[in-house]
């Protein structure tokens, strides 16, 4: 990518599109900003018009000039919407072109990204929904909103993705890396929930982010994905990942089971139940007078299972959450399992393991190597971990 036009719309996740701008130019692109009027209440031109080293654009005609949205078009490599409010995803769904964004948007004839920024409800609503597969139905491509803290206070699905992962998915869209073309992917993530009764259950902290991320970004390198997932809020984005949602450590077993011959590479992200409860009651269990044992039993080791069924062309790989001696219980966990390589991240180091939108991990493979990567997002880990998989691939 080169020359990029980002358009900035009437969110307060404006704010972030200046860390945007900075790292887009700083990657050596050229950016022009076209904003809203609504956008430039959150944010003021001057800013973007500085870090672009170019002017702003906000209206269709300023005083006497008719700003040529048809010639900004054509001069595009990539636009790119983020902030892309509801009422911008309805305006572009439709071609209502009452702005210079969506005026240049039917203009374009560059690949179109946009990355959407609203309330929870507004997002979850079957009108956004809508309007948001209309415009992928077009060919544009959406940058998957983040889950988290929202600025009204609620928590969910419609944050705008944070301008280092916006960065991560334009380039892995630029390079047009299909190095994973052709190949089977199968991925577990999430956490596993161990039944003690209908009510209660054993689990973890894990949400299935690094796996939906390396999912996603297998699938935007050419693999065929199958996501087996376990009980989370998140979910995958792109169409075309198969995701199948299982509960207990038993079930993800067996959804593996079902897949793992077919696939090239399997990747084993989940954060799986070491152990179940011995009996699961059909009913709640009262509690009495006194203290309460529940006798557990082992779940099956998925990730060795497969070990020790993988053929000589298939590749697997594991990830290993320390707390404490991270490289020799990875290092370990790599024999034992008969992984290709493991990842390992460390709950001590700030911003890596769960709940965390990064990661900062070391990648060993079998035969010694190892790479420490610095905290990333966890798409840009995904890249990190796929880049080291795919030479293993043409072995
Ligand atoms: O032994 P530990 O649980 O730390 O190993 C972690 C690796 O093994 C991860 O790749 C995890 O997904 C996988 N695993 C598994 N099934 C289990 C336990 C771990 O697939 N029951």
């Amino acid at each position: 990518m080169n020359k990029i036009i980002l358009g900035v719309t009437g969110s307060i996740a404006a704010y972030k599109s200046l860390a945007l701008v900075r790292l887009l130019v700083k990657a050596g692109n050229e950016v022009k900003v076209i904003m809203t009027p609504a956008a430039t209440a959150f944010v003021a031109p001057l800013s973007f018009s500085t870090l672009s080293k170019n002017d702003v654009i906000i209206e269709l005609i300023d005083d006497t000039n008719w700003n040529n949205h048809v010639e900004l078009g054509l001069w595009a490599d990539a636009f790119v919407i983020a902030p892309a409010t509801a009422t911008t995803l309805s305006k572009l769904a439709s071609g209502q072109s009452d702005n210079m964004i969506v005026a240049t948007y039917l203009s374009a004839k560059c690949p179109v990204f946009f990355a959407p920024a609203m309330d929870l409800d507004m997002w979850k609503h079957p009108a956004t929904q809508s309007n948001i597969k209309k415009l992928q139905s077009y060919g544009n491509h959406m940058i998957p909103v983040g889950h988290g803290e929202l600025a009204s206070g609620l928590v969910g699905e419609g944050r705008m993705a944070e301008p280092e992962d916006i960065v991560a998915f334009l380039n892995s869209h630029s390079k047009k890396k299909a190095d994973l073309a052709g190949k089977k992917v199968l991925i577990t993530a999430g956490p596993t929930r161990e039944a003690i009764d209908p009510v209660r259950y054993i689990s973890n902290h894990s949400t299935g982010r690094m796996g939906i991320e390396l999912a996603e970004e297998c699938v935007s390198r050419g693999a065929s994905v199958d996501l087996i997932l376990g009980p989370t809020v998140l979910k995958a984005s792109h169409p075309a990942i198969r995701t199948t949602n299982v509960s207990s450590a038993q079930e993800m077993y067996e959804a593996c089971r079902e897949i793992f011959a077919s696939s090239d590479i399997a990747i084993f992200a989940a954060a799986v139940a070491d152990y179940t409860p011995e009996n699961t009651s059909d009913i709640k269990i009262k509690k009495k007078a006194g203290d309460m044992d529940i006798a557990l039993k082992r779940t099956p080791d998925i990730a060795a299972q497969m070990g020790d069924l993988k053929r000589k062309d298939q590749i697997n790989v594991g990830f290993a959450l320390e707390t404490n001696n991270g490289e020799v219980n990875a290092k370990r966990k790599l024999d034992k399992k008969n992984f290709d390589l493991i990842v390992l991240n460390s709950l001590k180091d700030k911003g890596a393991g769960f709940k965390h939108n990064t990661n900062k991990v070391t990648i060993y493979q079998r035969g010694g190597t190892s790479q420490s990567y610095p905290l990333k997002s966890k798409r840009a880990v995904a890249a990190d971990i796929m880049d080291t998989i795919v030479p293993l691939t043409t072995k």
